[in-house]
């Protein structure tokens, strides 16, 4: 068999991660996870919370491989589904309590937020969050030096990719109907940002 893919940064954010949706969600509930990545979040979320039902998900040619493989002992961890966040309406049936989803912002186009967005007020039960981790450029407030540096790097790499303002961010959740909530600060300058169904 082939070695899973593996993100060192998901190994280290996903403990405080996990706290604070511990606080945020149910001890029961549904959960879309967009942009799965190799899986590592699903694996170890689903691992310490055997209720919540966890459906990861990332665009079409990802390593779904690497997220079943991670997740196949976990009962309530369902295979991954191919979900492109652009392509819109978005393949569930279900609707669900939560959508979570990190490090993707920076990572896509800015077309991607409002997608996402749009998507998950769409398939969010009523009392349902939208949660959204990563790093975001807060108005007012300095950028990490950290930040600054993966800012560039980004951008480098693609000019449609960067950190965004969160101001713009919540911009958006309000226009697809999300009413934008706590902002909690996590380690490395992340944050977990919660959208609440209005
Ligand atoms: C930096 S990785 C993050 C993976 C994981 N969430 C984590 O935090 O470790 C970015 C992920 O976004 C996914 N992605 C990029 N554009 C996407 C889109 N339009 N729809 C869904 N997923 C997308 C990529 O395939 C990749 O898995």
């Amino acid at each position: 068999m082939r070695s899973l893919s593996f993100s060192p940064a998901a190994e280290r954010n996903r403990a405080p991660i996990l706290e604070a949706l511990q606080r945020l969600l149910p001890p029961e509930c549904r959960v879309l996870e967009i942009a799965s990545g190799t899986g590592q979040h699903a694996a170890h979320f689903g691992g310490a919370q055997s209720r919540w039902e966890w459906q990861p998900s990332d665009r079409p040619g990802s390593d779904f491989e690497s997220i079943d493989a991670r997740c196949a002992d976990l009962s309530a961890v369902r295979p991954a589904i191919a979900l492109d966040v652009l392509q819109e309406p978005w393949p569930v049936a279900a609707s669900f309590d939560a959508v979570y989803c990190a490090n993707l912002l920076h990572i896509s186009p800015w077309a991607t937020c409002p997608a996402l967005m749009r998507g998950a007020a769409a398939c969010l039960a009523p009392g349902g969050v939208l949660l959204v981790y990563g790093p975001f450029l807060i108005d007012g407030a300095p950028v990490a030096p950290g930040n600054q540096a993966f800012d560039a790097d980004l951008r480098a790499r693609d000019p449609d990719w960067g950190l965004r303002r969160l101001a713009a961010v919540q911009a958006q959740a309000q226009a697809a109907g999300l009413a934008p909530g706590e902002v909690l600060s996590l380690p490395a300058n992340n944050c977990l940002v919660v959208f609440r169904v209005g």
